[in-house]
């Protein structure tokens, strides 16, 4: 067990939109903000007072500036999250959704928020039978009812200190003045240049002169800086029913396609009403214990921290974890997740997540790599002994194709302890490639989560007002009730396992944090092959070859972003050295 202390947390009072830190005690106050300060991005900073760590400079400077004002670290996230969605808007954004998972320093408790996107009421189980994915990813019937700006709104309102207007200013401020484009803008700008040129409205924006901007110029999006104004002025109303609703409804239904272009773009099932019933939704968080660490994570429709969750149990049941061991575990515990898993009533969460399944589970585990694909297990309370351990793997050659670097995460904590583990996400690296006319801002594509079917029995297939399957794992780690560690990832279903991947290097394999999120990558989801980095392969193939695994190469797999506390109030903020162009971690204080 890893033991980590930290200081006790202090009050935040809002008074009449301002915040007022109470009472002062010993813990240090924050230095006052330097307007000049020069902020490089680095993607390992330790220190006090609260940190950050996104993949973006500026979308983590905007959390800074907000904890050094005061706020705390759900304010700030959500103005990092808002400002993601200027500078990494192919990721996340207003129209999008996501999972925030919260550690409450005050009253020791980790809350979680669901702002999933959800199918309009006129989704059923077919509505995606039969329809190429490909066709689905750039259309609008993919696009979900958007659960953001709620999550943001209900975020505040019950854990924040500053009105959505407030934390929306940093981004406002990047979208009126620009960023500087970086080779990951760029180059995802260029991956998607074929769909966004078949709208008007993207191209417009995403475009300009008919190429994505050059690396080096400045971006400024004063459509998007206009509408986050107005959010912060109308407030969520105008999206869930008012106005920016319309608008989104007319460009889902009748997406601007480019005269001229041959693109079957279908039309989406959203109505209004579809928005106004939107709701955000607070969830009781997983947990599970790990070696006496308590790992909390998100409940469905998340598969994250069920599936996590799970992986961790049967590791926990194993006499040694080396890297056979994480696959192996993740492969059963993928299997499960398929099978269960879904926005269903009765998931049968607390037997997935039970260390006598865990065992029963464990049991399969032996030398060599299980035959493919392992089944799913029964998670009914009743655990058998020891079966023989399944061997022989059958090498195959298909992996899911589906799975991007789509989707982005950050943590955040601040003075008084709190900590925020946030996914957000408009789904495919684009969404569906449609920006709304005159707005600034990208549609998700969520629905594109759903099993397309026909898949009876399927937990995930789409149905009215039900929320894709997700794997959005941000996780967080407390330690005798206090934090250890953050963290989460983007990468669709790789979430999961850059997470558990993370977990294993740092409590297994011996590694430091930043290490841990360094090394190498692999991916087993309950495929015949496993995806992996070349360094993986470099390290551990013929090993791991040897003992009946078989491999496809991934070049990239997830973008993490982690916060480890270290005791006596040090902080340590980590973000990608390379993966994605490499992340942003900043400590509010250097020194003590
Ligand atoms: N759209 C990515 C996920 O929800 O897992």
């Amino acid at each position: 067990m890893i033991t980590r202390r930290f200081a006790a947390p202090l009050a935040a009072v809002l008074t009449g939109g301002s915040v007022l830190l109470a009472p002062p005690t010993a813990v240090a106050a924050p230095p006052a903000e330097k307007p000049a300060e020069r902020v490089d991005k680095t993607p390992v900073a330790e220190g006090y007072g609260g940190a950050v760590s996104t993949v973006d400079l500026d979308a983590s400077k905007a959390a800074l500036q907000v904890l050094r004002r005061g706020g705390n670290a759900v304010d700030a996230a959500i103005a990092a999250a808002a400002t993601l969605g200027v500078t990494e808007p192919y990721s996340a954004g207003l129209a999008g959704g996501g999972f925030i998972v919260y550690y409450d320093a005050r009253r020791g408790r980790v809350h979680t928020i669901d702002g999933r996107e959800t199918a309009p009421g006129a989704m059923t189980s077919a509505s995606l039978e039969g329809i190429p994915f490909e066709e689905a990813v750039t259309s609008g019937l993919s696009a979900g009812v958007p659960g953001s700006v709620a999550q943001w709104e209900l975020a505040l309102r019950r854990f924040g200190t500053i009105s959505l207007r407030q934390a929306l200013q940093p981004a406002i401020e990047v979208a009126s003045k620009g960023f500087t484009v970086d080779q990951t803008f760029y180059d995802q700008t260029a991956a998607n240049a074929a769909r966004f040129k078949d709208f008007t409205s993207t191209a417009a924006l995403y475009l300009p002169g008919g190429a994505p901007p050059a690396v080096g110029s400045t971006f400024r999006n004063p459509e998007l800086a206009d509408t986050y104004r107005k959010l912060g002025r109308y407030g969520g109303r105008w999206l869930y029913g008012g106005g920016l609703g319309a608008e989104i409804v007319r460009t889902v239904k009748s997406p601007p396609v480019t005269p001229g272009s041959t693109r079957n773009v279908r039309p989406g099932l959203m109505e209004l009403s579809d928005l106004r019933a939107y709701r955000a939704l607070e969830r009781p968080p997983t947990r599970i214990s790990y070696e006496g660490m308590d790992v909390y994570g998100m409940a469905p429709p998340s598969s994250g921290g069920s599936t996590v969750g799970e992986a961790l149990n049967i590791l926990e049941a194993l006499p040694d974890v080396g890297v056979h061991e994480y696959l192996e575990a993740s492969r059963l515990a993928f299997a499960d997740r398929g099978k269960y898993v879904g926005d269903v009533p009765g998931v049968p969460l607390r037997e997935l997540l039970s260390d006598g399944f865990a065992k029963e589970r464990a049991c399969l585990i032996g030398e060599r790599a299980m035959a493919h694909p392992a089944p799913a297990g029964e998670p009914d309370g009743d655990y058998a002994p020891c079966p023989a351990p399944a061997g022989g793997a059958q090498p195959e050659t298909a992996g899911p194709a589906r799975e991007g670097p789509e989707t982005t995460h950050l943590v955040v904590t601040d003075r008084w302890g709190n900590v925020v583990a946030y996914n957000i996400t408009i789904e495919s690296t684009g969404g569906n490639g449609i920006v709304v006319p005159g707005r600034g801002f990208l549609l998700n594509n969520e629905l594109t989560d759903f099993t397309f079917g026909p898949a009876p029995g399927d937990p995930n297939l789409p149905g009215p007002g039900k929320r894709p399957r997700s794997s959005m794992a941000p996780t967080i780690v407390l330690d005798d009730g206090r934090p250890l560690l953050a963290l989460g990832s983007p990468g669709g279903s790789t979430i999961i396992t850059t997470v558990l991947q993370i977990l294993v290097n740092r409590w297994e394999l011996g590694m430091s944090l930043p290490e841990a999120l360094a090394a190498p990558r692999a991916t087993q989801r309950n495929t015949a092959q496993t995806q992996a980095e070349q360094a993986f392969l470099d390290r551990y193939g013929a090993e791991l070859t040897a003992r009946g695994h078989s491999f496809a190469l991934n070049p990239e797999i997830g973008a993490a972003t982690a916060v480890e506390f270290l005791g006596k109030g040090r902080l340590q903020a980590v973000a990608e050295p390379s993966r994605r162009g490499g992340g942003s971690a900043l400590v509010v204080s250097p020194a003590r």
